[in-house]
């Protein structure tokens, strides 16, 4: 399968940055620079945001998404939010399973399996993301660890459903450190998701599948990255919080 016919998927991650009326501002700044894009463009915000950046993004290219989602459909779960709420709301995208989430917030393989499995029947579309610590390179692991992150996730997830999934790969160690993978080391892994992919649910569902690189990818790295064969976009943390360098790796996708 030719590469060229998986459109890529920039989209922008901004963690807990940003308030509703700066959402409003670099959203503003963001649309004329990347309108036209020959890729979608996403960016997921902090909840608190999510209406003025839809408000903002009304009538562009851009999309946008939230950086979690609750597994449960309702209940007494203070400070959570669903996936039928968001989808009340009108967001289309979540973020689910982020390195960050796992790190500091007691996120596990089976809770983001559970969030997967909410978000897929709320009909919202899922950017699923999975990666090694350092340590666990160094071991020697990283296809070990990324394919049982990535198998449980998908536990019960069928064919029809995985077109609502992204899986974005993004090594811990790349993380908001400035250190980016290889486009070799990003494409050995996001080759190894898809040949994942294609033993749990053949090779034409592998072939269609988008899987992004995340971790320290920015203006001047995106081009080459994005180049590799099985990197079909990118899930940006810092470079998404400014409008030319965010629009930068967005053109970079489009060639
Ligand atoms: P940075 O681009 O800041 O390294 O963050 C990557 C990331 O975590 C996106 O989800």
């Amino acid at each position: 399968m030719d590469k060229a016919l998986r459109r890529p998927v920039i989209a922008g991650n901004w963690k807990m940055n940003n308030t509703p009326s700066q959402a409003k501002a670099l959203i503003e700044e963001m649309k004329p620079l990347v309108a036209g894009a020959d890729c979608d463009v996403v960016l997921c915000v902090p909840y608190i945001d999510l209406y003025a950046a839809m408000e903002a993004a009304e009538g562009s290219n851009i999309k946008i998404g939230a950086e979690n989602v609750h597994w449960a459909e309702k209940g007494a779960f203070t400070g959570e939010v669903s996936a039928q709420m968001l989808k009340e709301a009108g967001v289309p995208y979540v973020i689910i399973g982020h390195s960050e989430r796992r790190q500091y917030f007691g996120e596990t393989d089976v809770t983001v399996r559970n969030r997967v499995r909410a978000a897929l029947d709320a009909g919202l579309k899922i950017i699923l993301c999975v990666g090694e610590v350092l340590s666990e390179r160094k071991l020697g692991i990283t296809s070990e660890v990324v394919c049982a992150q990535t198998e449980i996730a998908l536990a019960g997830v069928k064919a029809e459903e995985l077109k609502n999934i992204i899986i974005a790969y993004e090594p811990v160690w790349a993380i908001g450190t400035g250190e980016t993978a290889t486009p070799e080391q990003a494409n050995e892994v996001c080759k190894i998701i898809r040949d994942l992919i294609a033993r749990l649910y053949g090779k034409d569902e592998a072939d269609r599948f988008i899987i992004q690189y995340g971790g320290s990818m920015n203006d001047a790295n995106a081009a080459e990255l994005l180049a590799q064969y099985d990197v079909d976009g990118g899930l940006i943390g810092g470079a998404s919080l400014k409008a030319d360098k965010f629009a930068a790796i967005v053109k970079a996708a489009s060639v």
